[in-house]
């Protein structure tokens, strides 16, 4: 089985690329955006015709939030027009396309988890695209989106990666945000969930995958990073966590609760979703 990658410098694509030779028993060609622009059909085309995989993953996106509230037309392009090439070169070479969205698709107004069956509805212009990329990829037969969450990892540079690092480095408090309430992914979970798809043959349908335990808002989290250095490490010496008294002003408006159920991917693959909780060991 041959498998391509696009967008594979990104967070996700570099955790694709170094799980699937333990993981999947297939070729992985992976493509950076210098070695294969998804925004560039005719490529697209070429490479997939030359390369015939039997899936692909698109890790290829415009992901920065508040950037894509000014670059809408960049952002609608790389997250929804080219899916449209990229949907047609799977088509003429017979291949399954596994794309990735978000879970800001929603406007965070419920306060249960989101499933598969509840009706987008974004508020700014990142998920709005990415919701018409969704509609174009579900469009086709052999299309399959999986929305994920703040997906991090040892090597990302979020805060949720971060939060280590600057609990060690920071001599006064850090206050952190109270606002948001998502579901934490570790990034090799992610991952392993999409080559389950893979394995399972699965070849169309609308995920959600993160990790399990209702989500936590980033405050939360960096409280329960601290305990697990602390439980490790009586001596260590971190800075306090506070909760942030006021919203951040400005950039793109974001959900207040984007939770999201992971239970059909569970149910579709047999994989156990890890905690949330449980990817922290991996980054203190
Ligand atoms: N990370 C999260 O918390 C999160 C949450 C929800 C959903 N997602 C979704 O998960 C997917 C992967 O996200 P990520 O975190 O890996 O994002 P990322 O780190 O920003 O990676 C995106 C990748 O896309 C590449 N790219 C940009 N324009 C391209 C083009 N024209 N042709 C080919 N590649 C291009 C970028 O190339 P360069 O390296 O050259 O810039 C980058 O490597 C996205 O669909 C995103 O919407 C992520």
């Amino acid at each position: 089985m041959k498998v391509v990658l696009t967008g594979a410098n990104g967070g996700v694509g570099r955790i694709v690329q170094q799980l699937a030779p333990e993981f999947i028993h297939a070729e992985l060609v992976a493509y950076s955006r210098q070695e294969l622009d998804v925004l560039d059909q005719e490529a697209l085309m070429e490479c997939f015709l030359m390369q015939e995989p039997q899936y692909v993953i698109n890790a290829a996106a415009f992901t920065n939030v508040d950037l894509a509230q000014s670059e809408s037309q960049a952002a609608y392009r790389l997250n929804a027009d080219c899916l449209e090439g990229m949907v047609r070169a799977c088509d003429r070479t017979g291949a399954v396309l596994i794309h990735l969205s978000t879970d800001y698709v929603f406007d965070g107004t419920k306060r249960t988890p989101y499933t598969e069956d509840d009706v987008p509805a974004p508020i700014n212009t990142y998920g709005s695209s990415k919701r018409a990329g969704e509609i174009k990829v579900l469009d086709y037969s052999r299309g399959v989106v999986v929305r994920t969450s703040w997906v991090y990892s040892r090597h990302s540079r979020n805060f949720l990666a971060t939060v280590p690092a600057l609990m060690h480095s920071q001599s006064g408090p850090l206050y952190v945000d109270t606002f948001q309430i998502n579901s934490p992914t570790y990034g090799p979970d992610l991952v392993r969930a999409l080559f389950s798809l893979i394995k399972g043959h699965v070849e169309s349908g609308l995920f959600h995958y993160t990790n399990s335990g209702g989500g936590c808002t980033r405050y939360e989290f960096a409280c329960k990073v601290r305990e697990m250095i602390l439980h490790k490490k009586p001596s260590a010496v971190l800075a306090p966590i506070l909760p942030m008294g006021t919203k951040i002003q400005g950039g793109a408006l974001r959900p207040a609760y984007t939770v999201m159920s992971p239970e059909k991917m569970g149910r579709f693959t047999g994989i156990a979703i890890p905690h949330w909780q449980a990817g922290i060991e991996n980054i203190i």
